[in-house]
């Protein structure tokens, strides 16, 4: 069964999870790295085609790795398909919580690394109006909750996420 680490969005999903598996000594998928591999880069696939396209080879992409036994670090959208929802019950998934004013000053330094979610709106209020929404989704999703220290580095927040992962039941 993989465990899959969830959340918004530079919450460090990839990061951490990469160092936390070579710690564990797991295998470690990124799956915005496969969909890449497969279909391109993301911005460019969601310009031509649509987001509805992308989150259906999301989907896809997570399902085929049901039987992965290894850490999975996902999208910060994979929760918006009810059927992904489900998905991340039945495993070993954990929400990293990073506070709202954390993920907007590190979003707002790195602007344009990712696709925007609603180009009506400046990016504080699309990361505002995301985080809302999607709070409880990440929340009734993970049977787990891990909280990275913001004030601590990479490397230390890692190594608390692999004991986190290795004291889970
Ligand atoms: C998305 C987050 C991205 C990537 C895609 C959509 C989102 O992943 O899957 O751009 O809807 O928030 P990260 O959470 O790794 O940035």
């Amino acid at each position: 069964m993989p465990i899959v680490l969830i959340g918004f969005r530079a919450s460090g999903k990839t990061a951490l999870g990469k160092r936390a598996a070579k710690i564990l000594n797991l295998p470690f998928l990124d799956l915005d790295e496969v969909f890449v591999e497969k279909f391109g880069d993301i911005r460019k696939f969601i310009k031509k085609r649509n987001w509805q396209e992308f989150r259906q080879r999301e989907a896809q992409i997570l399902q085929n790795f049901a039987g992965f036994s290894g850490i999975i670090s996902t999208g910060g959208g994979i929760i918006e398909l009810p059927e992904n929802r489900e998905f991340l019950k039945k495993n070993k998934t954990i929400f990293i919580d990073i506070p709202l004013s954390e993920l907007i000053s590190r979003l707002c330094q790195k602007k344009n690394k990712r696709p925007r979610l609603n180009e009506k709106v400046d990016l504080e209020t699309e990361i505002r109006e995301k985080f809302k929404d999607r709070l409880p989704l990440y929340k009734n999703s993970a049977k787990f909750t891990f909280y990275p220290d913001i004030n601590l580095s990479k490397d230390e927040n890692s190594a608390k996420l692999a004991e986190f992962i290795l004291n889970l039941q």
